[in-house]
């Protein structure tokens, strides 16, 4: 058995995860900068930088204390070192390589979108490779073929904005806090899902990507109009979203190599008319359907600690002059697609 100390600092959660190779947590703490960014409406990266420098170093003290162990007791310490903002990873990855220098201990570099693939995996020891992965996040929205460790391929991706980012966009539109995605469903719970006409950018379409932006705008819209109530446009925009998913993933599916399990992960994940709609989806396609429990949907040290532990089984490392990437997509070979490259 292995120990993985993973950190998490690419937006704007601070975390810190203790994890075996046999998957069990055995300490985890994280700290939301919800209350940093609220004001805003949205992250501010030197704050979240800032925030992350505070925060990290007696997080990690206190898991390690938890868990009653040493660095030099650890088999692995993994971080964050990209996709993300490139304040908070620096932050992330310099503590690890700090550490992992002082105890001798091997560093591996984790792709956060990695965390996110694997993380279902963690939950569930049966959850064999390949499955299909719908990853929605704040910064993310793609179909992958997830083959094995390492091996990702990107069936589909945003041309405009990411999922999560869309429900925040929305939820900021109707007046409700930050984070938006949990705030919006919550109204949608009281709305009529056919209350407010709202389009399904790229339903139907013969390319396989996912469209958002044209959706918040109609949202935008269908609020400055004052015909709607806030609850069926909140209702209205989450089944408009569950529909694009949905065909994205039918097309998916038909183009590429058959795979029997379909796998949610990313914040969005979190939504439970989502996970809903997934489950009903799989079950008419004859697939299983995995989705990992909510605290390890949203962003987590766990989940990178996890991947550190898979990396390590396969016997991977990173030398402790790994740079950060700001951007780093998990599927190499995937085609550049319009507007996505700040994204992905
Ligand atoms: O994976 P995550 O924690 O961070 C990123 O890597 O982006 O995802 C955060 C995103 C935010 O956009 C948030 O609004 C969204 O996930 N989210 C939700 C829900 N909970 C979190 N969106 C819709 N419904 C939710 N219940
Ligand atoms: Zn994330």
């Amino acid at each position: 058995m292995g120990i993985v100390l993973g950190i998490e600092s690419s937006c704007d959660e601070t975390a810190a995860a203790l994890v075996t190779t046999e998957r069990t947590i055995i300490a985890q703490r994280i700290a939301s900068q919800i209350d940093e960014h609220a004001p805003y409406g949205g992250v501010v990266p030197e704050i979240a930088a800032r925030a992350h420098a505070e925060k990290l170093s007696p997080m990690i003290a206190q898991v390690m204390d938890e868990a009653g162990l040493e660095l030099d007791q650890l088999d692995a310490i993994a971080a964050t070192a990209g996709p993300g903002l490139i304040g908070g990873v620096m932050v992330g990855l310099v503590s690890a390589k700090a550490l992992a220098m002082a105890s001798n201990v091997p560093l591996i570099a984790i792709n956060h979108l990695e965390g996110h693939a694997l993380s279902p995996r963690l939950a569930d020891p049966a959850l064999e490779f390949p499955y299909l992965l719908l990853l929605v996040s704040g910064g993310h929205c793609q179909i992958l073929r997830v083959e094995n460790v390492g091996q990702y391929r990107r069936l589909s991706t945003t041309i405009d904005d990411a999922l999560g980012e869309a429900f925040d966009k929305s939820a900021k539109i109707l007046g409700l806090g930050y984070p938006g995605g949990p705030a919006l469903e919550k109204l949608a719970l009281q709305g009529d899902p056919k209350g407010a006409a709202l389009p399904r950018p790229l339903l139907g379409s013969k390319e396989p990507h996912f469209s958002f932006a044209g959706l918040k705008s109609a949202v935008m819209r269908a609020k400055e109009s004052g015909a709607y109530r806030d609850e069926d446009i909140a209702a209205s925009f989450q089944q408009a979203a569950i529909d694009c998913l949905i065909d994205r993933l039918k097309f998916s599916i038909a183009k590429s190599a058959p795979v029997s399990t379909l796998v949610v992960a990313g914040g969005v994940a979190a939504n439970n008319a989502i996970r809903t709609a997934l489950e009903t989806f799989a079950a008419d396609q004859n697939m299983q359907f995995v989705a990992p429990p909510l605290a390890l949907c949203t962003d987590n040290a766990a989940m990178i600690a996890w991947a550190g532990a898979e990396r390590l089984a396969s016997g991977q490392s990173d030398a402790l002059d790994f740079a950060a990437r700001p951007r780093w997509p998990l599927d190499p070979d995937a085609e550049p697609v319009r507007g996505a490259g700040a994204k992905a």
